[in-house]
């Protein structure tokens, strides 16, 4: 499966903030937005992924992450020269699918919780169609909204509807098969002039192949979308960084943790960061395991056995010191 991130839109919501930077650029407490959606991409197990962006703001994406190899990653990076909506991105990033399925997460959005890396590999190899993921929300006429049956099946998807049918938003995490890139093609702009994913999510549907999973109580979805959204996201990282003393969407650890590179390439990345918070959680992570050897791709583990959802690596495996 490949993986999309788009990082496009013009911001307008959080202007001034985004006057000469992206929306996707800016901070969620101690890291740059994008490094939420690309951490959900890895815990998903997808390794090759483009970053969709406005080509005055691609340099700066590309200078912040690279080709992504520090990271075992394959990044690549192609222009959205106006926003035209989300669904350009399978217009721009066709060659990039080529004939694999592929990933799309929003680059404003921000998920945590657990069980989750085990969740998206097991819909990501079970892919039939189309997966999006649902969330309960105060307010689902800003977001699409999905309507379901008592049976949790999906019935139908509304853009941003003045009378919800439920409370259910449509997270910007979604999953297609490889059709996705011709339904694309067929597309016509909504009235905001965008190409809209919902309508995407729809033609699938109409098929019979989209699937919606609900992503429950204790779960957290956050969009950065207004000024109060982006400061709540950062105070919700913040606080659960401090309180558990770990980190969310830290690259350098899921990579690890996924075995996307080894103890070693860990220690190195962790030199990159020296005498920073960053570098002694990394050097500290690297000098807790034991064993060197990189992973293999795990199955999803036993959430029960082990709720962090986390594949068995070699930090899980035993290989810890106790
Ligand atoms: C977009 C999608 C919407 C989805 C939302 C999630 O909205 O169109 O269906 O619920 O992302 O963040 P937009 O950001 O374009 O308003």
């Amino acid at each position: 499966m490949k993986g999309i991130i788009m990082a496009g839109g013009s911001g307008r919501r959080l202007m001034p903030l985004t006057g000469v930077l992206s929306k996707q650029l800016l901070p969620v407490y101690n890291k740059p937005m994008i490094y939420y959606p690309l951490s959900v991409l890895m815990l998903a197990g997808v390794r090759d992924i483009l970053i969709v962006s406005a080509p005055d703001q691609l340099p700066l994406f590309r200078a912040l992450l690279g080709d992504g190899s520090r990271l075992g990653l394959r990044l690549d990076y192609a222009e959205q020269k106006r926003p035209g909506g989300i669904a350009e991105a399978f217009l721009v990033g066709a060659d990039h699918i080529g004939d694999d399925s592929v990933s799309l997460v929003l680059g404003d959005n921000l998920f945590h919780g657990p069980g989750f890396s085990a969740l998206l590999r097991d819909r990501a190899e079970r892919l039939d169609g189309c997966t999006i993921f649902g969330y309960p929300v105060r307010d689902p006429q800003r977001y699409g909204v999905a309507e379901v049956a008592d049976d949790g099946k999906l019935l139908g998807i509304e853009e941003k509807p003045a009378r919800p049918r439920s409370e259910l938003a449509v997270t910007g995490l979604y999953m297609y098969d490889n059709d996705v890139v011709e339904i694309a093609r067929w597309l016509t702009p909504s009235a905001r002039g965008e190409l809209e994913i919902t309508d995407i999510n729809r033609e699938y549907l109409e098929r019979g192949r989209a699937e919606l999973v609900q992503l429950g109580r204790g779960f957290v979805w956050l969009d950065t979308g207004t000024h109060d959204a982006l400061l709540e996201a950062g105070q919700y990282v913040q606080i659960l960084e401090q309180r558990q003393s770990v980190r969310i969407a830290c690259l350098e650890e899921i990579a690890y943790r996924m075995g996307f590179v080894t103890v070693e390439q860990l220690r190195e990345l962790a030199a990159k960061h020296e005498q920073t918070e960053y570098g002694t959680y990394l050097k500290d992570l690297a000098d807790r395991a034991r064993v060197s050897e990189p992973v293999s791709y795990a199955p999803p583990p036993d959430l029960a056995a082990d709720p962090s959802g986390l594949p068995h690596t070699p930090l899980h495996a035993g290989a810890m010191r106790s």
